[in-house]
């Protein structure tokens, strides 16, 4: 259930409160269960390439992790007792952050998280129990987010993202993976000042809030209409498969490798809209430019387009640019062939 109401952060300021202290002089911190369903894990290694703050601190000075499937040494039995634990007498405190989809068909036994009085506890139960008592419900990750890769058709597990099997709202941070600012960013947020301002997807918007394209440094190029045909030219990558037009996250300006070193378009290679609801189906295939739509003025055709979120992305893409060829900016680029790779993606749905 995605709630569509927006929620004003309580404040922006250049500095981070001070935690209150605990009698033994240690930082208060807050508890925080990491819950990994159907999961490559990516989001908590992510996490782990924090700069500022680097993991270290925001272990030792914000978050008392209790629970996190890659990253405790107690396991088995052990394990399961503290999550046990927290759920029980922790309730209204902690924050629950899920990475992954939640399988749900055959009751959920595509995934358990251990056993629990000696039987199996589904990722499924275990969501739902630990959200029911949680403060903060967290998805990050696309997968937990907007339950792709893992709900990818035929998606025989009943893959869902969590905000389809939670009754109450969840703070989305979509990516695959997440960037570390995004997760740790939105968590201070919570523990400092409440809810962040999100979007109708529940997206924080200070890290959602502007295109890809918006940001994107070869944006001028976009405009001037001068596009690469290969990977590794220095042009705008439109044409070979970029999605910055309708994937909303900052990387361009945040970039990516822990000291904000890069990002893919950076890198030379098109954003595949990793973050965006239509990952993964309906951003691929990855290095094919979107599919073509009908607009006032334009010739193009949807024939390679089997979805309606397809044809959607594409409505996104082509208005942005119907005002480019108004402009007559792209006329010339447009005639020369955009949009005839000749390939098509017509995805099966039952
Ligand atoms: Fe940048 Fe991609 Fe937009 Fe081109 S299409 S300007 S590479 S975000
Ligand atoms: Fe993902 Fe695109 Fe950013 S692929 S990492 S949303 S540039």
């Amino acid at each position: 259930m995605r709630t569509k109401t927006r929620r004003r952060g309580l404040a922006r300021t250049g500095r981070a409160p001070q935690t209150q202290e605990t009698g033994n002089g240690r930082p208060e911190k807050h508890p925080l269960v990491w819950l990994e369903t159907n999961t490559c894990h990516g989001d908590i290694l992510s996490l782990l390439n924090s700069y500022h703050p680097d993991f270290g601190t925001l272990t030792q000075e914000l978050l008392e992790i209790y629970f996190t499937n890659t990253l405790m040494a107690a396991h088995g039995s052990q394990a399961i007792e503290v999550l046990e634990k927290i759920r029980l007498e922790r309730s209204g405190e902690y924050i629950l952050v899920v990475e992954g989809t939640v399988p749900t068909a055959a009751g959920g036994r595509y995934a358990f998280i251990g056993l629990r009085d000696g039987k199996p506890w589904t990722a499924l139960d275990a969501v739902v129990e630990l959200a029911a008592g949680a403060k903060h419900v967290v998805a990050v990750g696309s997968c937990a987010t907007w339950g792709l890769p893992y709900g990818a058709h035929p998606n025989p597990t009943g893959s869902k993202p969590v905000s389809a099997v939670v009754d109450r709202p969840v703070i989305n941070v979509p990516g695959c993976p997440a960037h570390p600012d995004w997760i740790t960013g939105t968590l201070a947020h919570l523990v400092w000042y409440g809810v962040p301002e999100l979007d109708a997807e529940n997206r924080p918007v200070v890290f959602y809030g502007e295109t890809i394209h918006n940001l994107c440094q070869r944006r001028h190029y976009f405009e001037s209409g001068l596009f690469a045909r290969k990977i590794g030219e220095p042009w705008c990558l439109y044409k070979i498969g970029c999605k910055g037009p309708v994937t909303y996250a900052d990387c361009p300006s945040r970039q990516w490798c822990g000291e904000h070193l890069n990002w893919p378009v950076g890198a030379n290679t098109p954003c595949t809209g990793c973050a965006s609801p239509e990952f993964l189906e309906r951003t691929a295939p990855f290095f094919e430019h979107l599919p073509d739509v009908h607009l006032p003025g334009v010739r193009v055709t949807a024939n390679r387009v089997g979805l309606a979120g397809g044809l959607i992305t594409a409505l996104g893409i082509g208005l942005h640019l119907a005002g480019n060829l108004f402009t007559g900016r792209l006329q010339k680029e447009w005639k020369k062939g955009l949009g005839k790779t000749g390939k098509t993606f017509r995805l099966k749905r039952k």
